[in-house]
């Protein structure tokens, strides 16, 4: 995790880095620091806390000036946030400063090397480790910053994106990338380098990412070369031209990003499926999936793999491509696929889905499965991220940059692709008839107004939120489709709110979380018209019959819920695979002012980052 930015060239580097780490805080926000050269003194500060307390302390004890200048936002790996662990990091001679993001493994071996020779340390991390080797090889080889800089990455084990300047050669930064992203923005006699575009995006439209094992120097005047870290051939790079806006990652008006991307949802869907899903025609363009139909259709078995809120859309994809396209799914956690035996043969077509596409968990099921055989998908929002890259091919649900830490239109996004996916492959399996292919087409047309629709509830779900903001614990209801809508929820409302929650299949309920219920659970249950409505209004029935309180996301005109309910939120019909795209909005909602109204950070709850670029 955590965020990385730098800059060199003809402006001050200070409003620029600062910047940069404001917009990349989401990646980490433990503790933050920048250092500029202003080609007489180094001027660092760094300190415990956000990028603000950053700006306080900084322009009230250290001179801002500078033309060159790398920042940091940081999410602990080693050493407890604090302002000595917070980066940069300099070495011993005071000559080379270092940002990184990522793990370097064998930092205790590398440094008891170093203490043997001479080398002190003031941190605990593995950072300072990596600065003082680099300035040890600078010494022992007489090898320029570069030629150092390579030669140190070959003796680490880990990821790293990093980014390191000498203060005697201050017309140069080196970079390098393994495992955790980094991007290089291209300018007028300027660079600018971050762990994703969004800090330089008003500056340039011209990108180089970093692919995995890659450096570069980057020096003013000159062309950026870029090499392979292991051998040091050269490499060409890839210029890109960037499609983000900087009006797409700024809050708009709203009081939260997440406030802000929940409202975005229609808009995202019908981005999502925008020149994909020509309805009128009866045809899914995707050509991930067109250019690979043979492999994927043929597909033995789907393995879907992904973390957290991805996890949940695979839940999601796993009843629609069993239902519609009639293929065996597995789902499973990134993070324990990776370290079991799966059994994956050359028939499996594996599934990544991952927001971010930087998910260290989901990246490493994918080579996994790679090494075995697999045709991997991915599923991913970053474009350029390292996943999308990874993959054999795949689709981006173009839902747009998500800073809230809490994932929102990603997961609608995400649900709206593996739909598309499913409906694709069905339709050439011929597991679908034309008529109920056609019939999802319109049906996912007309969810982006319904979506808007339930967004129309956000006063009613403000009262509920307020009537239960002090519970200490929440249960969330939903059967099939909606089961993992009710995890979604569970997810939504612990990790912003810090209120224990659970998301469970409604008939599991009276196999143990039944217990408990008693006059203070609030049960928020998913009972819309088409998902084994008359099972779930039993265990509406058993939730009464115990004094819970009831909260029913149910379909417009329910009766049955409503009569046993505290609250009830309506969504608009549709059709029972569609579901989630409606009932997982007034979760988001509730959970979201419920955190707000206890006074949470929402956009940055505590201890979580956007991008989980360590397992
Ligand atoms: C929850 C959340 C996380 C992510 C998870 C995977 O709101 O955001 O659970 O879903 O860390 O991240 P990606 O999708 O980027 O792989």
């Amino acid at each position: 995790m955590c965020g990385i930015v730098g800059y060199i060239g003809h402006r001050d580097a200070y409003p620029i880095v600062l910047k940069g780490l404001e917009r990349l805080e989401y990646r980490g926000y433990d503790s933050a620091g920048i250092a500029l050269y202003d080609g007489e003194q180094l001027n660092l500060c760094k300190t415990k806390g956000k990028v603000a307390d950053l700006k306080a302390k900084f322009e009230s004890t250290t001179s801002t000036k500078g033309h060159v200048g790398i920042g940091h936002t940081r999410w602990a790996t080693h050493g407890v946030p604090n302002d000595v662990n917070s980066h940069p990091h300099y070495s011993n001679s005071g000559n080379l400063v270092i940002i990184h993001n990522g793990i370097i493994e064998n930092f205790a071996t590398l440094k008891k090397e170093l203490v043997k020779r001479g080398y002190t340390f003031q941190s605990d991390t593995d950072t300072e480790v990596l600065v003082n080797l680099i300035e040890d090889v600078m010494i022992n080889e007489k090898v320029k910053l570069g030629k150092a800089v390579q030669i140190a990455l070959n003796q680490t084990v880990g990821a790293y994106a990093i980014t390191v300047f000498d203060t005697r050669k201050p017309n140069e930064l080196v970079v390098a990338r393994l495992g955790s992203p980094l991007a290089i923005g291209i300018g007028e006699n300027e660079f600018f380098i971050a762990s994703d575009a969004s800090p330089f995006i008003e500056f340039t439209s011209n990108a180089i990412y970093l692919e995995d094992g890659e450096m570069a120097v980057v020096r003013l005047g000159k062309e950026i070369k870029v090499r392979k870290i292991h051998d040091d051939s050269l490499v060409d790079p890839y210029i890109q031209e960037l499609q983000l806006n900087l009006e797409q990652i700024e809050k708009a008006g709203y009081d939260h990003f997440m406030l802000k991307e929940i409202y975005e949802q229609p808009d995202a869907i019908t981005d999502t499926y925008r020149g994909r899903m020509l309805v009128e025609e009866g045809i899914i363009r995707m050509a991930g999936v067109d250019d690979n139909m043979a492999r994927i259709a043929n597909a033995k078995r789907i393995i879907i793999v992904a973390c957290g809120t991805s996890w949940h859309a695979g839940l999601v994809a796993e009843y629609i491509f069993e239902d519609l396209a009639r293929i065996p799914v597995e789902v499973e956690y990134a993070s324990e696929f990776r370290y079991r035996n799966p059994v994956i043969s050359e028939n499996d077509v594996v599934i990544a889905i991952s927001q971010s596409g930087e998910t260290a968990d989901t990246m490493a099921a994918i080579k996994l499965a790679k090494e075995k055989g697999a045709f991997v998908f991915g599923v991913c929002n970053v474009v350029g991220s390292s996943i999308s890259r990874e993959a054999h091919a795949g689709a981006y649900t173009h839902a747009g940059p998500e800073i809230g830490v809490a994932s929102t239109k990603a997961f609608t996004t995400q649900i709206t692709v593996l739909t598309l996916m499913a409906l694709k492959l069905a339709k050439h399996r011929g597991t679908i008839s034309d008529s109920t292919f056609r019939f999802h087409l319109q049906e996912l047309e007309r969810i982006p107004a319904k979506i808007t629709k339930v967004l129309e509830e956000n006063d009613h779900i403000k009262i509920i939120a307020e009537k239960y903001k002090n519970s200490p614990n929440c249960l969330y209801l939903g059967r099939g489709y909606n089961f993992p809508v009710a995890l979604e929820g569970a997810l939504k409302l612990k990790e912003i709110s810090y209120i224990h929650a659970e998301g469970y299949p409604a008939a599991e309920m009276k196999h143990g979380p039944i217990a408990l219920i008693d006059e203070s659970m609030p049960v928020v249950v998913i009972a819309t018209s088409k998902g084994h409505y008359d099972k779930v209004v039993s265990n509406v029935q058993e939730i009464k019959a115990r004094q819970g309180k009831i909260i029913g996301i149910v379909t417009e005109g329910d009766e049955a819920v409503r009569e046993l309910a505290d609250y009830v939120i309506e969504i608009p019909e549709t059709i029972e695979s569609l579901t989630p795209l409606l009932t997982t909005i007034p979760l988001q909602l509730l959970s979201y002012h419920i955190a707000v109204m206890l006074g949470k950070n929402v956009d940055q709850p505590r201890n979580l980052a956007k991008s989980v670029t360590v397992e």
